[in-house]
């Protein structure tokens, strides 16, 4: 290992980070988090067409319920998000009545023009054609945005449906998508096999295996990625959260635009150069505040990504 590669020890990073914080505290010139949401928001193109989406977006596997509160609370993030900036909803068939509180909400609040809406396939059991269709009708839409096999059931059965559903242009864009590293060969032969325009798939700082194969073939094959899970999972989320409880963020986290670890967080996901939007898991708005400032302002370079490997392998 070279001195260049040394880890950062716990002890250096919490001294590096207390002087971060007291510059925080006292300089002037270090940015707040009211003043990131004036950034320049970023945006990554969908390589067959080149259209722009912004790099966050919501996934919303916890979007089914019927709690009035938590409905309430999932009301304000789905009508907030485009204000700003994000337009990507990620939802699926199994999760719950997840397509249909969204298709629910997106009608009363009318802003489905500002959202892009991509959902999956059924990820077991059967995937008929009027199971796929039965999507719209939850969706309450004319035309969906992206259609992912899930988990890659019925890939080869369900994809040619998928095809004609695009020519149609009932769908927009058609993808696979998992978030196992043991379906990585599937996700592989699918983007060898088929012409798809999106994968979705498991990465974040603390789950690197993406990185090795899935999402630089992805980048070479030209294909999309939208991350799933960017903070562990939505069973995780809470101990990596807890991890940086109470540690401060590096003072580089300032040239980056970060303000908080869930920005560090997302701000080394999407800067790896093969993704396109990352879609965290959120019910409130506190969250989604917070997240989509990681939409704006400056990426990590390659070697800052490395640093934050670091960072994040010594806590
Ligand atoms: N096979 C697949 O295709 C597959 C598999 C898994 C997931 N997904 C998709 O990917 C999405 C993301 O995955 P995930 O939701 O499981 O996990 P995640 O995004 O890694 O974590 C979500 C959790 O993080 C919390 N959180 C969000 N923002 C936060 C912040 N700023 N500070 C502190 N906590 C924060 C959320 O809390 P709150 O809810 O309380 O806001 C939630 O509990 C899913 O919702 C789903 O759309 C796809």
């Amino acid at each position: 290992m070279t001195t260049n590669q040394r880890r950062i020890t716990r002890r250096e990073l919490l001294q590096h980070s207390s002087l971060a914080a007291a510059g925080l505290a006292l300089g002037p010139g270090i940015l707040m988090a009211s003043d990131a949401s004036s950034l320049p928001l970023i945006t990554r193109p969908i390589p067959s067409t080149d259209e722009r989406l912004p790099v966050i977006g919501v996934g919303t596997n916890r979007f089914g319920t019927d709690d009035a509160e938590m409905l309430a609370q999932i009301r304000q993030v789905l009508e907030t998000m485009p204000k700003l900036g994000g337009t990507v909803v990620d939802t699926a068939n199994s999760y719950g009545d997840s397509e249909a509180v969204i298709g629910r909400l997106v009608e009363s609040i009318g802003n489905r023009d500002k959202l892009f809406l991509a959902t999956k396939t059924p990820s077991r059991g059967e995937a008929s054609m009027q199971e796929i269709m039965e999507a719209f009708t939850r969706l309450r839409t004319e035309q969906i945005d992206l259609v992912e096999v899930h988990n890659f059931n019925e890939t080869d059965s369900v994809i040619p449906r998928l095809q004609q559903l695009k020519q149609d242009t009932r769908v927009r864009y058609i993808g696979c998508s998992t978030s196992r590293d043991e379906q990585y060969a599937d996700l592989k032969a699918a983007l060898d096999k088929y012409d798809l325009d999106f994968i979705q798939v498991d990465y974040s700082i603390d789950n690197r295996s993406a990185a090795d194969e899935i999402l630089p073939l992805a980048r070479d094959k030209g294909v999309a990625v939208l991350i799933n899970m960017p903070f562990g999972g939505r069973r995780n989320a809470s101990s990596t959260f807890a991890r940086v409880a109470d540690v401060p963020l590096p003072d580089f986290a300032a040239e980056i635009d970060v303000t908080s670890w869930a920005q560090f967080f997302l701000k080394y996901v999407v800067s790896h150069p093969a993704v396109n939007v990352a879609i965290p898991g959120m019910t409130k708005l506190r969250h989604l505040e917070d997240n989509m400032l990681a939409a704006r302002g400056r990426l990590p370079d390659a070697a800052m990504r490395s640093e934050m490997e670091k960072v994040w392998d010594a806590i």
